[in-house]
């Protein structure tokens, strides 16, 4: 009877996994967790701005409503601006589009490039939203794979076969979500040679490991211009600041395509306009002063990673380059969820199984390095006495 009535797009399974309803237990009967999951950067005590920010979000010019559905032109420029300064690409306002989060860029972008049944591909191990995205653009997520030996890299032997008849587009991520991987330079030339139309996640960009990075590390995929680009960012991550909802697609590629999608993508935007006109005055202000956050965010995590390494033991984290999170290889004794349901149970402890990210390999957990310090150092002793040297 069900069936009849709803669409099968929204017919997602939302039954909790067995994590999720330990997690729910355990909170139920009041244990105190160490949750090293934290993904929420205003939990996360961090310094932001305070006064900066409410006066950049008090603007009088907000009672007034002029809307454009690329957005503001004074907040347009600011991207192209921030774009240019810390990426090195020149983007024309004219050529981004303010979207109120990077998940309905995302969701703007299938129904800009899919029909129904056409797939795009996601890599894996992957960000599990995009399953979800495409599901409800009743669109397919074909995974391509990344692998490690030492440290990621695309399969790129696999890559062109991931690829079918219904494939509109490749998301590529960099640094990806949950591996930290940047894109290096002839994954990207590979990722383009497919001749589709790329999607381009680089919301974690800002956020790498290392002062002097690997030399073969891709820029923006901006820098492409044989194909049609999509960048995605947004205040969410580059500001810690998701509460603000407000991101932005910067386009690039041949001039007769883009002219097409961008004609296309404005009249889908005109019909929701989305995105509240206090956040895009403000954001001009927001890109000047996010560096404090941004900062700290970096140097959080960069601690964070050092304290996931310990001399001879059984804990060993793979390579991380850049974003907000590490995957720690443990003993195969337990698979990755029966680690994750025994940490819970047994020592407290909050962590993802590799699963959650199609991480290929038996027993790969994942810790979010946003987690504030003493709860991750904490957090990390407890995981090196239990699983042992
Ligand atoms: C790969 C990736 N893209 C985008 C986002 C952020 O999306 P939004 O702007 O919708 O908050 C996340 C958040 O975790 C992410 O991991």
């Amino acid at each position: 009877m069900v069936k009849r009535i709803f669409s099968r797009r929204s017919g997602i399974e939302r039954g909790p996994n067995r994590l999720s309803a330990a997690v729910s237990r355990a909170r139920a009967d009041g244990r105190e967790l160490l949750d090293l999951t934290l993904s929420n950067p205003t939990r996360a005590d961090l310094p932001y701005p305070e006064r900066e920010l409410l006066d950049a979000l008090s603007d009088s010019e907000a009672l007034r409503y002029e809307p454009d559905p690329l957005g503001m032109l004074s907040a347009r420029e600011a991207v192209a601006r921030h774009v240019s300064k810390t990426q090195g690409v020149r983007v024309s306002p004219e050529h981004v589009m303010l979207t109120a989060s990077t998940s309905e860029a995302y969701a703007l972008l299938f129904k800009l490039l899919c029909d129904p049944g056409d797939e795009v591909m996601v890599p894996r191990p992957g960000y599990p939203l995009f399953e979800l995205l495409a599901r409800q653009e009743s669109v397919r997520g074909a995974p391509y794979d990344s692998r490690y030996d030492g440290s990621w890299y695309l399969d790129l032997e696999t890559l062109p076969a991931s690829r079918t008849e219904r494939t509109r587009a490749v998301l590529a991520v960099s640094p990806n979500n949950p591996t930290g991987a940047f894109i290096k330079r002839d994954e990207l030339r590979a990722i383009a040679d497919l001749r589709l139309p790329i999607i381009s996640d680089e919301v974690f960009a800002a956020y790498s490991m290392d002062d002097a990075p690997d030399p073969r590390r891709a820029g923006s995929a901006l820098e492409l211009n044989d194909t049609l680009v999509f960048a995605l960012n947004g205040l969410s991550k580059l500001a810690g600041l998701p509460q603000l909802k407000l991101s932005w697609i910067c386009a690039g590629g041949p001039d007769d395509l883009l002219d097409e999608a961008w004609q296309r993508l404005s009249l889908m935007a005109d019909t929701y306009l989305s995105v509240a006109t206090p956040v895009q005055l403000a954001l001009p202000r927001i890109l000047r002063s996010h560096g404090v956050v941004a900062r700290a965010i970096r140097e959080r995590v960069r601690r964070n990673l050092k304290r996931t390494r310990r001399d001879a033991s059984a804990v060993s984290p793979l390579r991380v380059e850049g974003g907000w999170y590490a995957t720690l290889r443990l003993p195969a004794t337990l698979s990755d969820e029966q680690w994750a349901l025994t940490l819970l149970e047994e020592e407290g402890l909050y962590i993802y199984p590799g699963y959650y990210f199609d991480h290929v390999g038996p027993s790969l957990l994942v810790v979010s390095l946003l987690t504030p310090e003493p709860i991750f150092d904490e957090g990390m002793q407890r995981l090196f006495a239990r699983v042992g040297g």
